[in-house]
C-alpha cells in the first residue's frame, strides 16, 4: 500500500485527482489575460480542502504565454527574524517574480530589454536588499524608499508583459495572505495592489489561505469601504462530494474495502476534506473490511496520525490561545465578553490571542458568537478530555 503524501508533493501528478470543474473555471479566469481582462480572485475553503495543492496543479498547466508567479506569507513570516513589513513582502514578491520569469525561456532573447528596464530603475534609488540580479543582470546596493521600491514592484509584471511579445499576462498567487495581518499598515498594501490593479491590463491577482467565508480580513479588504470594495471575485474550493470521494478510493486507493454503511460513516467523519482522506487512508488496512464500527475504531485509535496538522497547529499555540479554544470546545459558542469574561485575561492581551486564533484559521466568529471553525480539532480535543480527564497539554 502507498502512502499518500499529506502535505505538498512534487509529484503532483500522481497524486491529484479530480477537481476537473475547478481547474476548468480557474483557467478561465487567468486565460482572460489573453484579452487584457484581468482578475482578481479571493479563493477561500477549508483548512485541508487543496486550496494550495489545487493552485500549484495550475501552475503547472497554464500556458506559457502567462507567467505565474506564488509567494506564501506564512513561509516569508517564519523566516523573518523581525516583524514582517510591507517592504519585506514586496520585495519577496519581487524575488519570486524574478525566479518565475527566469524559469521561462525568454530571458535570453530578451536580455537586451531587460536590461534596459533595470537601466531605467537604477537611476533611481531602490533597495533591493538581498536580490542582487534580475535575470543576471547585477543590480547595485541602494537605500530603501518605499514609495519607490513599491511603484517598481508594482510596475514591474505590467512592464513584463509590454516587453515581451510571447507574454500576455502575469498572475500572482498570494497564499496564506491572513497573515499579511502581521504588517501593522497592511491597509495600504492593499490599497497599493488595489490602485495598480486598475490600471494594469495584464495582471491577475489570486488571494488565498486559511480563512473561513465569515473571516473579518475578507470584510476588510472586500467590504464596502474596503480597498476591492466587492471587486474580488469569490471563489469556494468544495470538501469533495461523497460520490467524488467514491471513485477517489476506486481510483486512486482501490485496496481499501468498505460495505456501504462504513463508507457513509467514513464520509462523514473526513467530510470529504482531502487532507483527512489521506491521512484516514494513511492508517487504514487493505485485509480489513470497513464497516461503521471498524471505521469509528480506526479513526478514535489513530487520531493522532490522522489529525497530525491540528496537533502541529495547537502545540504552536501559547497557553493563554489554548485556553481559549478549550472554552470553545466546553461551550461550543460565545460572545467576545462571555469569552473574555472565561479566561480572566486582560482585553488588550485577549484580543491579541483572539485574533491570531483566527489568523489560524481554528476560530470562526458568526453572528456574534465565536466558535471552533473545524470538527475534527474539536472532536479531537473532547475525545482527549474524555479519556485523559484534561486536555492535551
Ligand atoms: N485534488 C486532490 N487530490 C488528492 N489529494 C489532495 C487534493 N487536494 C488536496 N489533497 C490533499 O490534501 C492535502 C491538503 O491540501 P492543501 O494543502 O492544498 O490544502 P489547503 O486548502 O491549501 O489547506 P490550508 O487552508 O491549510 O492551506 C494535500 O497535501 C493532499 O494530501
Ligand atoms: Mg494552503
Amino acid at each position: 500500500m502507498n502512502s499518500k503524501p499529506l502535505f505538498l508533493h512534487d509529484d503532483l501528478d500522481e497524486y491529484f485527482y479530480n477537481r476537473k470543474n475547478d481547474i476548468k473555471k480557474l483557467k478561465y479566469q487567468i486565460n482572460s489575460l489573453n484579452y487584457s481582462l484581468p482578475q482578481q480572485i479571493l479563493l477561500t475553503g477549508y483548512r485541508g480542502v487543496g486550496k494550495t495543492y489545487l493552485l500549484k496543479k495550475i501552475m503547472t498547466e497554464i500556458e506559457s504565454n502567462i507567467i505565474c508567479t506564488y509567494i506564501d506569507i506564512a513561509q516569508i513570516y517564519a523566516q523573518e527574524e523581525n516583524e514582517l513589513t510591507k517592504e519585506t513582502a514586496l520585495i519577496e514578491l519581487l524575488k519570486e517574480m524574478n525566479k518565475s520569469i527566469q524559469a521561462n525561456n525568454y530571458k535570453n532573447k530578451y536580455k537586451a530589454k531587460i536590461t534596459e528596464l533595470i537601466d531605467n530603475l537604477k537611476l533611481k534609488k531602490y533597495d533591493f536588499h538581498d536580490i542582487t540580479e534580475i535575470l543576471n543582470i547585477p543590480i547595485p546596493k541602494t537605500e530603501t524608499n518605499y514609495r519607490k521600491l513599491s511603484q517598481f514592484v508594482m510596475e514591474f509584471p505590467q512592464k513584463i508583459v509590454d516587453e515581451i511579445d510571447e507574454i500576455n499576462g502575469f498572475v500572482i498567487i498570494i497564499d496564506e495572505f491572513q497573515m499579511l495581518k502581521k504588517i501593522n499598515d497592511l491597509e495600504k498594501l492593499f490599497w497599493l495592489i488595489r490602485s495598480y490593479s486598475q490600471t494594469q491590463h495584464n495582471v491577475s491577482y489570486i488571494f488565498t489561505g486559511s480563512i473561513s467565508r465569515s473571516s473579518e480580513i475578507l470584510n476588510e479588504i472586500n467590504g464596502e469601504s474596503g480597498p476591492f470594495g466587492g471587486r474580488l471575485q469569490q471563489i469556494t474550493i468544495n470538501p469533495f462530494t461523497k460520490e467524488e470521494t467514491k471513485s477517489y478510493f476506486k481510483d486512486k486507493m482501490s485496496e481499501i474495502n468498505f460495505t456501504e454503511d462504513g463508507f457513509e460513516r467514513f464520509y462523514k467523519c473526513t467530510r470529504g476534506i482531502p487532507l483527512y482522506i489521506n491521512s484516514f487512508y494513511n492508517v487504514m488496512d487493505s485485509n480489513q473490511l470497513y464497516t461503521p464500527e471498524i471505521v469509528k475504531e480506526t479513526f478514535f485509535t489513530n487520531m493522532e496520525q490522522i489529525l497530525i496538522m491540528w496537533i502541529k497547529v495547537w502545540s504552536s499555540l501559547n497557553d493563554n490561545e489554548k485556553n481559549i479554544v478549550k472554552q470553545l470546545v466546553d461551550e461550543d459558542s460565545l460572545t467576545w465578553s462571555e469569552l473574555l469574561e472565561k479566561t480572566s485575561i486582560s482585553r488588550g492581551t485577549f484580543n491579541k490571542y483572539l485574533t491570531n486564533l483566527k489568523y489560524k484559521g481554528i476560530l470562526n466568529y458568526t453572528k456574534k458568537k465565536y466558535s471552533i471553525e473545524d470538527e475534527m480539532l474539536k472532536t479531537w480535543l473532547k475525545h482527549e478530555k474524555e479519556v485523559y480527564g484534561i486536555y492535551p497539554l
